[in-house]
């Protein structure tokens, strides 16, 4: 089987304006949208990528160091990064000066779309590459629109099924678009525009609607609502496995079962309970029970498992959620669970303020549940946000 290759590509990223319609205190490049940058999650749809592309950086030039170690991290290996121009055009000027000579295909893109996803990008590369032209992404306008005078008063209404609102990530073939920048004598707001100048043909693919450009708060405020969608229900799993040891007094639960052997472990090792504390601490993104109460604390050893649950319902609440339900599945040979099941959902219920339900198996004496040398449990959780 032969491995095609593909083209050389390389993608240059523009982020170095400064967003004064966006009005954030930072470039709005550098605008974090839950847990990342705007550049940061444009820098993550290229390396989504099918084939490994050249990425080159064009940001402010008090950022560079920074967008560099980015870059560094999102890519595994250096990239370059340049300092921006006053406007988008000169910008892109700047990130072609260090285009590699084997680079083939060029594609410009905003860091402000950045959510277009790296199928979009792909695309753009595939259609360029069959083509031979320009290619750049663009939706139909939905909106009727009217070419309007300064006054404000309307001139005509312009034919909708004629216009298409475009996006990046534009791509060319390399020739095109540098000798498009070579011959610019105007300013313009994309790239294809100049390529068109210089009188290259340009085409239209499908674009996506999640490409669009992030310019205005509420442009922010969608793009938040598309990563984030606040008040979405979220899951967790937890799972906690000890070993029995018969010197121990077993705790499961939150229940003392008196003539059964113990679970050894830091705390009285109640397996069910740190289960549903890992489900507990995933759902709401707060990390996991040793990362949360330390193997190490003095304070914890011995404590029982309500001790845990009770710290957990609090960081969760204080977190922004409410316990939806928890479900906890022991695997295990001993103890006999059935008798108490109701006793201990009341209990764990009740320190969790939602529904917990409990259920039991074996293992057709299979592992190491089967051979009765310990306990496994796994539990989830359903947080509802506040
Ligand atoms: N851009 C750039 N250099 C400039 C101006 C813009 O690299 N001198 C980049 C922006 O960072 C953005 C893309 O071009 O990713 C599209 O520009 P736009 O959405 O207009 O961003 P800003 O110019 O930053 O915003 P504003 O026009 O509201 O100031
Ligand atoms: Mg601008």
């Amino acid at each position: 089987m032969s491995s095609n290759p593909g083209p050389h590509v390389a993608v240059v990223v523009v982020a170095a304006g400064s967003g004064t319609r966006l009005g954030a205190e930072v470039p709005k490049a550098f605008v974090e949208l839950d847990g990342a940058t705007l550049l940061e999650r444009s820098l993550h749809a290229v390396r989504g990528m099918r084939s490994p592309v050249e990425p080159i950086l064009v940001v402010p030039a008090d950022r560079v160091a920074e967008a560099a170690e980015l870059a560094h991290r999102v890519f595994g290996r250096p990239a370059d990064v340049i300092a921006g121009g006053a406007t988008r055009q000169q910008s892109v000027a700047a990130g072609l000066t260090v285009l590699a000579d084997e680079v083939e295909v060029v594609l410009v893109h905003d860091a402000a779309r950045a959510l277009a996803p790296s199928a979009l990008f792909d695309a753009v590369v595939d259609a360029v590459v069959e083509i031979g032209h320009g290619v750049i992404p663009g939706l139909p306008v939905s909106d009727t629109i009217k070419r309007v005078h300064a006054d404000g008063s309307v001139h005509e209404t312009v034919d909708r099924s004629t216009l298409a609102a475009v996006q990046t990530p534009q791509g060319f073939p390399r020739d095109h678009l540098l000798a498009a920048y070579a011959a610019a004598t105007t300013d313009e707001t994309d790239d294809a525009g100049l390529v068109a100048a210089a009188g290259y043909r340009v085409t239209v693919l499908a674009g996506e609607t999640d490409a669009f450009k992030i310019t205005t708060p509420s442009d922010l405020r969608r793009a938040h609502d598309l990563v984030a969608p606040s008040g979405a229900p979220r899951i967790g799993l937890g799972t906690d496995t000890h070993a029995f040891d018969p010197s121990a007094e077993l705790w499961l639960a939150g229940l003392h079962w008196p003539d059964e052997a113990g679970l050894s472990g830091h705390s009285d090792g109640d397996a069910a309970s740190h289960a549903i504390v890992d489900a507990l601490l995933g759902a709401a993104g707060l990390g996991d029970i040793g990362g949360v109460f330390g193997t190490g604390e003095p304070r914890f050893a011995g404590a029982h498992g309500e001790v845990f649950l009770a710290e957990t319902r609090r960081l969760v609440e204080e977190a922004g959620f409410r316990i939806g339900n928890v479900s906890v599945q022991l695997i295990g040979q001993r103890p006999k669970f059935a008798p108490r099941r109701v006793e201990a959902e009341r209990l764990l219920s009740g320190i969790l303020g939602a529904p917990v339900s409990l259920a039991a198996t074996t293992t057709d004496g299979l592992g190491f549940t089967g051979r009765g040398e310990g306990i496994a449990v796994l539990a989830t959780a359903l947080l509802f946000p506040r």
